[in-house]
């Protein structure tokens, strides 16, 4: 029998609470790739506090993570993309915070390419001063062809699949990322129109013959990158998003945290650390370069030479 979620977090000594947290997370998700599987594909008729038009999944997304952390009596408390607050649960007597995007990519969903869920989880109460090298795990689900969760705890970073039964079962233990790239996934093409620095960029990942590999989503994207074992995700500002597209601590805390664990690096355009950015505001936007290290360094200084 393949080893389960459960005990891989229980021989990797990770203590019961967070253990207890990470297993109603994983049970969360089993819901959301039902939906994806099954559910509505069409709009909500709603748009959420950035103003973006909401699917039927990403609010039934939303409400399944919301549900579960809400009966979690370990969760302080918890922030989703999708809302405007943070949602205070047990307050100062639980043990964790959550932040998560509950449904990254749905406007892929229409398209039937796969989407996900990405989570941090921070020790004690709230975001707000904290950074993301602050975070005991993050993790993020992919609905493809086939579930799979990839989760970093302990310096470690593994790949868990979905099976018939609902079981997350290991798949792949400990994965690496390599210093080169062979992938690349170029965010935020627009931007060479305004910035012809990308567009150099853009010209070195071509010169050194990479493959483009680009699915349009987060998940799906830097997935890649690990399944791969090499590559590269960028995705910088423009006069749309000034500061960036993607949030820093739905999507790019928890993706730098996987890297970092992976031995890959993830900075800002400016070559700041992800993980060092402090939240002051639970939507905040970032720029992001993330994957093999050479690559991402060496990115980072084509774009601001
Ligand atoms: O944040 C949502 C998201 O869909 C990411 O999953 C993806 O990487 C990015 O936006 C794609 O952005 P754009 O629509 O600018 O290509």
């Amino acid at each position: 029998m393949q080893k389960s979620l459960h005990k891989y977090l229980f021989e990797l000594g990770v203590e019961p609470k967070l253990r207890h947290l990470v297993m109603e997370i994983a049970r969360a998700s089993k819901y959301v790739a039902h939906a994806v599987r099954v559910g509505d594909t069409g709009i909500a008729g709603s748009s959420n506090i950035q103003g973006e038009n909401q699917m039927a999944l990403d609010v039934l997304s939303d409400d399944v993570f919301c549900n579960v952390l809400s009966e979690s009596d370990l969760v302080a408390s918890f922030a989703s993309e999708e809302q405007d607050d943070i949602v205070m649960i047990n307050g100062k007597r639980g043990s964790y915070s959550v932040a998560f995007d509950p449904l990254d990519g749905s406007s892929l969903i229409g398209v039937n390419i796969s989407v996900g869920s990405i989570f941090g989880i921070w020790e004690g109460n709230g975001f707000v001063g904290k950074t993301g090298a602050e975070m005991r795990a993050a993790g993020y689900f992919q609905y493809g062809p086939r579930t799979s969760f990839v989760i970093a705890l302990g310096g470690k970073i593994s790949e868990f699949t979905l099976n018939e039964l609902g079981e997350y079962h290991l798949s792949i233990e400990d994965i690496t990322v390599a210093e080169d790239a062979n992938i690349f996934a170029p965010g935020n093409l627009r931007a060479i129109q305004e910035r012809p620095e990308y567009g150099r960029v853009l010209d070195y990942f071509l010169t050194t013959r990479k493959t483009l590999r680009y699915a349009g989503g987060l998940v799906p994207d830097v997935n890649s990158i690990f399944m791969k074992k090499n590559g590269i995700f960028t995705y910088p500002s423009h006069s749309q998003y000034p500061n960036g597209k993607l949030r820093l601590i739905y999507e790019c805390a928890p993706m730098a945290y996987l890297m970092s664990a992976a031995g890959g690096k993830a900075v800002t355009e400016s070559g700041e650390p992800i993980l060092l950015i402090e939240c002051n505001d639970l939507h905040q936007r970032t720029s992001i370069f993330l994957g093999s290290k050479n690559d991402v360094d060496k990115t980072v200084k084509i774009l601001n030479s």
